[in-house]
């Protein structure tokens, strides 16, 4: 089969649920940066790498690959407007928002908290991949909440409604 047209691979993926995350980073100015992201996805266990793509397009596509740290926030459904507004551009990502932030002492990207977890990654790898960049990190720390995911799906945030259809144990 060959691929008729854009519209066709987009149609694809939108047949694909994923979870959302809120990638976040501070630089070396201080400065915070972040993007909604559904291309989250584990890659090794040993050692424990994850990746995500940023477009090349992104306001903060620079900073993340640069970034030496950088968290990955697993969103709950109670957080749908945060994932809103930060796939909005040129808008005040962080200032609404109660992100708990690194100090010298203890440094580390901007988490957020009720997230379903937070992953802290050091930066591991940058790949350029067609108008997208891989970003792959290895987990340095996590830290687990407990709530319900939101899941993004044929274009829209879903609910999960927890019914185990089969189990794999
Ligand atoms: C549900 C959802 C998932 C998204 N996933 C990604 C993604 O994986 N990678 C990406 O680069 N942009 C993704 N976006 C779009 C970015 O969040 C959006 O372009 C954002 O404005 C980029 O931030 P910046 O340009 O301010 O850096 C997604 C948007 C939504 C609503």
């Amino acid at each position: 089969m060959t691929l008729k047209n854009n519209q066709t691979f987009r149609d694809a993926l939108s047949a694909f649920p994923s979870g959302v995350t809120i990638v976040s980073t501070t630089d070396e100015k201080g400065r915070h940066w972040g993007f909604t992201a559904s291309s989250f996805s584990s890659v090794s266990m040993n050692p424990p790498l994850v990746l995500v793509c940023i477009a090349n397009t992104a306001d903060s596509h620079a900073a993340f690959v640069k970034a030496q740290r950088y968290a990955i926030n697993i969103l709950s459904q109670e957080q749908k407007d945060i994932a809103m507004h930060f796939a909005r551009k040129g808008v005040d990502k962080f200032g609404p928002h109660a992100f708990r932030y690194g100090t010298d002492d203890n440094p580390h990207p901007p988490m957020l908290p009720g997230s379903m977890a937070s992953l802290v990654c050091v930066a591991r790898d940058v790949h350029e991949a067609g108008d997208h960049t891989v970003l792959i990190g290895e987990i340095q720390d996590v830290e687990l909440g407990e709530a319900t995911p939101l899941v993004y799906y044929n274009r829209g945030f879903r609910n999960l409604e927890l019914e185990t259809a089969d189990s794999l144990a």
